[in-house]
């Protein structure tokens, strides 16, 4: 069997990461198949690996997504990667931290595709147009009531030009929206010099001023949305705890704090 081959341009990913001189993407795993980087990531820190260490492979063969999807994409096209961050909080910063790491995606897709409307949709979506670019599954590890770590895993669509018919209509990449071919290397530099500089604020202070950031690339904002228990409203900004406010056809300002999101 021919052995699984890391692509040239990922091999330059740990000079990228290197070159912008942050904590994020060090050490820097690169891997040619695992069957998950969220779990290698979960193993690693068991034994103790530091902040800042990230897997990045270029295949899945068990992606994980949100809501115990599976998160399919295929081999040395796309960013698959999970960073650990070493982040002793309580549980109630899991939200903000996951809409920062939803928000590093989506300034590093808006660098590299400048002319593209990039947009979170809460919690952590990247859109264009409406479609999805990346996902990011949080996963946290606890010891007693303290989060001690978190393990940000992101799905970034880069290379992939044409998606399976079910998600043709709802699914994008940068290389569909820049107008230069995406550097998967760069991208990643990105996301992870972008994480750098808004976590440790996040993790301290919860989102505070990111609000204002967030709010500026909200999705929903505005928009008629209905959650999996039915409930209905008017997408109404993101609260500091990084719930969605939903304005109810009550009046009632709700709080949504976890499940899915629709439009309706
Ligand atoms: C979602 O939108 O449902 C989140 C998708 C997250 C996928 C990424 S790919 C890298 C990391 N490893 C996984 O198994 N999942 C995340």
């Amino acid at each position: 069997m021919i052995p699984r081959r890391v692509s040239p341009d990922l091999e330059r990913a740990p000079d990228r990461i290197a070159a912008r001189g942050g904590a994020l993407g060090r050490p820097l795993h690169v891997l040619a198949t695992t069957p998950s980087t969220n779990d290698e990531a979960k193993h690693a820190a068991k034994k103790g690996a530091p902040h800042g260490a990230t897997w990045v492979a270029e295949e899945q063969t068990d992606g994980r997504g949100r809501q115990g999807r599976s998160w399919v994409s295929p081999r040395g096209e796309n960013l698959l990667f999970s960073v650990l961050l070493r982040a002793s909080c309580p549980p109630s910063r899991l939200p903000p931290i996951a809409l920062v790491v939803g928000l590093a995606v989506r300034d590093a897709v808006a660098r590299a595709a400048p002319d593209a409307d990039v947009r979170i949709k809460w919690p952590n979506d990247v859109l264009v147009d409406g479609k999805k670019i990346a996902g990011v599954l949080v996963e946290a590890m606890t010891m007693g009531k303290r989060v001690e770590a978190v393990i940000a895993g992101v799905g970034l669509n880069v290379l992939t030009r044409s998606f399976p018919d079910e998600i043709a209509e709802r699914a994008t990449s940068v290389a569909l929206v820049a107008r230069e071919v995406p550097d998967r290397a760069e991208l990643l530099a990105d996301v992870l010099a972008n994480l750098d500089r808004d976590l440790h604020v996040v993790v301290a202070r919860g989102l505070g001023l990111l609000r204002a950031r967030l709010e500026a690339c909200d999705a929903l904002r505005g928009k008629r949305v209905r959650s999996d228990g039915g409930d209905a409203g008017v997408a109404s900004g993101i609260d500091d705890d990084g719930r969605l406010l939903v304005r109810r056809d009550d009046g009632i300002l709700a709080h949504w704090s976890a499940g899915e999101v629709h439009l309706v």
